[in-house]
């Protein structure tokens, strides 16, 4: 009847909000009739990742494969991308995902793998963005949506969301402001990247 339709599988660890905001737009924006694509599975990488609940009540299965459970990181890896190619996934969004990724992992999903970091790409890569953003006297900070590739926060860039550092700015109050554009900024580049991907 219908083509293919392009499968979306989440990846979170803790709270899932960013996650959550892409399965609103999908749901609110109508992605399957729209776009031909659907949030299919949310997995977390922490059984206690809030995330979970949050995805099962919009209506999205999730399931948590708990990283210390697993004795290397390529093995982690390799019983992950057993999971997530289970749900055949045209595109793998990591939304606060919080793990370093193994080459072959990275390789195995080239141009159909995304993450949202919350700082102005190719500023910050890595940990603590906000408060080295503060520290580093920047005027303004922001979320950065880009192509997964080997290097940690190195893909091509997709989306930038801007906003100002305040006098007196904390980290948690920067981390607050950018991560309200986040909301609005990841759902945007999903939408926008879904008609390049190929349905699998
Ligand atoms: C977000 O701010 C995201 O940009 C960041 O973690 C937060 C997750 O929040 N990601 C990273 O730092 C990746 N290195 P969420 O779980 O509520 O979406």
């Amino acid at each position: 009847m219908s083509a293919r339709l392009k499968n979306i599988v989440i990846l979170i660890s803790g709270a899932g909000t960013n996650m959550a905001a892409i399965i609103r737009a999908a749901q609110t924006q109508n992605w399957e009739s729209q776009l031909g694509a659907r949030v299919v599975a949310v997995i977390s990488s922490h059984a206690d990742a809030s995330g979970l609940a949050l995805a099962q009540a919009l209506g999205v299965s999730s399931e948590a494969l708990d990283h210390r459970g697993f004795e290397s990181r390529a093995a982690f890896d390799a019983a992950l991308q057993a999971r997530i190619d289970a749900h055949g996934p045209a595109l793998v969004v990591l939304a606060g995902f919080m793990r370093i990724l193994t080459p072959g992992f990275v390789a195995h999903y080239a141009g159909r793998m995304v993450n949202i970091h919350p700082s102005l790409l190719p500023a910050f890569t890595g940990l603590n963005t906000h408060r080295r953003a503060i520290e580093a006297g920047c005027q303004v900070a922001g979320a950065t949506v880009h192509q997964v590739t080997a290097e940690l926060d190195h893909g091509q860039i997709l989306a930038q969301a801007v906003v100002p550092v305040l006098p007196g700015d904390s980290p948690q109050a920067l981390a607050a402001r950018v991560l309200e554009q986040e909301h609005l900024l990841y759902p945007q580049a999903v939408r926008e990247l879904l008609p390049h991907l190929p349905a699998l």
